[in-house]
């Protein structure tokens, strides 16, 4: 270790020290949890509430590496996939627990045309370019910006600048995650940027949950907000359509287990390999958070609610996830592991002039907000 990593671990492991909040029922400290090939820290953010729920979060790619949330019986367990260390997230990391960006999702051919310019963007996904490129927001080590001690709540505010024409995009764009983890168990996420010019930006967050805490997720009942999916090509693309989900395996409007439906002989789950599309929320933002889905794992008894201000949210099922990944406490993670809720704008809208638009603006402010909220079938609704 250098001077300057020395004196950083001892300012942070002071952070660590003076970080037990005012309030003591809820604390946030944090610790050091690796370095980066080029000798960069990578800092790890505990959030905990007074019965032990906690989040785990390091600046690497804003990652989310574990959540612990009570079951029925009041036990703690992790709901998400990630890795142990560090050197997981730098090898084989197919976005777990990432912010993904500058545009998380797919833009078709890796090109898109804003105010006569056409951009071209890294092909990292056949012939699409996805969740930001080669060396997206996931990849980036974010700079501890603050910290939010307040009663009931702690939190975390993470920066990163994107400069102009990082992965191909215009502008440099300055970027807010802030996480928040509330004494009822409630992890919400606020995400706000600015730019120097006018470039697409669609933020997510890229968690892999799982309820029961093992085991695959095909048993976990879904219910989503949403009348309409966006279809797409073999490449995933959306065809434009804004497709109802009445009488297909996409309706979800009312409860269903994730396995109920999920090998149907349909065209769009086999583009997919089970469940990987946008769908369109019945009620959208700007301004408050509006339910997008419930998930309850009918095992431990796990129920987690997303509320977002984001017009869209991608449900994927983990169906790349082939047992190739081997995780936290040497778990292999096979299709079906874990799944995604990423809110979001619709992929490729910057392609689809009929689709919400994702362009920012100088002088405009991008924000948006999505909350996960964590209760079990034991408490009272
Ligand atoms: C998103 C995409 C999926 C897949 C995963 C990462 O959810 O929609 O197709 O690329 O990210 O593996």
């Amino acid at each position: 270790m250098d001077c300057r990593s020395i004196l950083s671990a001892l300012l942070i492991a002071m952070a660590g020290l003076s970080c037990t909040s005012a309030d003591s029922l809820m604390s946030i400290s944090t610790s050091v949890y690796g370095y980066l090939p080029n000798g960069d820290e990578v800092t790890m953010a505990t959030l905990r509430t007074a019965d032990g729920a906690e989040a785990n979060i390091i600046t690497y790619g804003a990652t989310v590496v574990s959540l612990r949330m009570p079951n029925r019986d009041g036990d703690l367990g992790d709901v998400v996939l990630g890795h142990d260390s560090l050197a997981g997230y730098l090898s084989a990391n197919p976005y777990f627990g990432s912010i993904v960006g500058r545009y998380g999702n797919r833009i078709a051919n890796g090109q898109f045309t804003l105010d006569d310019s056409t951009y071209m963007l890294a092909r990292n996904n056949g012939p699409n370019h996805l969740h930001g490129g080669i060396k997206g927001f996931d990849k980036a080590n974010w700079a501890l910006a603050g910290t939010i001690e307040e009663p009931g709540r702690v939190g975390i505010q993470l920066r990163y600048v994107s400069v102009d024409g990082e992965e191909g995009y215009p502008g440099e764009l300055t970027v807010d995650v802030t996480y928040v983890l509330t004494e009822d168990h409630a992890l919400s996420v606020d995400y706000a940027a600015s730019t120097t010019k006018a470039t697409p930006v669609n933020l997510t967050q890229h968690t892999y949950f799982n309820l029961a805490g093992g085991g695959d997720i095909l048993a976990h009942e879904v219910t989503l907000a949403a009348s309409h999916f966006t279809p797409v090509d073999s490449t995933l693309i959306p065809t434009g359509e804004i497709r109802s989900v009445i009488d297909t395996p996409f309706d979800f409007r009312q409860a269903f287990a994730i396995g109920a439906r999920i090998d149907e002989d349909d065209q769009q789950l086999a583009f997919g390999n089970g469940y990987d599309h946008n769908f369109v929320l019945d009620q959208a933002g700007p301004g408050d958070t509006l339910q997008a889905a419930t998930v309850y794992d009918p095992q431990s008894g796990r129920i987690m609610d997303v509320r977002t201000t984001e017009p869209g949210v991608q449900f994927y099922t983990g169906n790349f996830l082939d047992g190739s990944i081997t995780g936290k406490g040497g778990r292999t993670y096979g299709r079906n592991s874990g799944f995604c809720l990423e809110t979001q704008h619709y992929p490729d809208s910057p392609n689809q002039s009929s689709f919400p638009s994702t362009i920012l603006r100088p002088g405009d402010r991008y924000a948006t907000r999505t909350v996960f909220a964590f209760r079990t079938d034991a408490e009272a609704h």
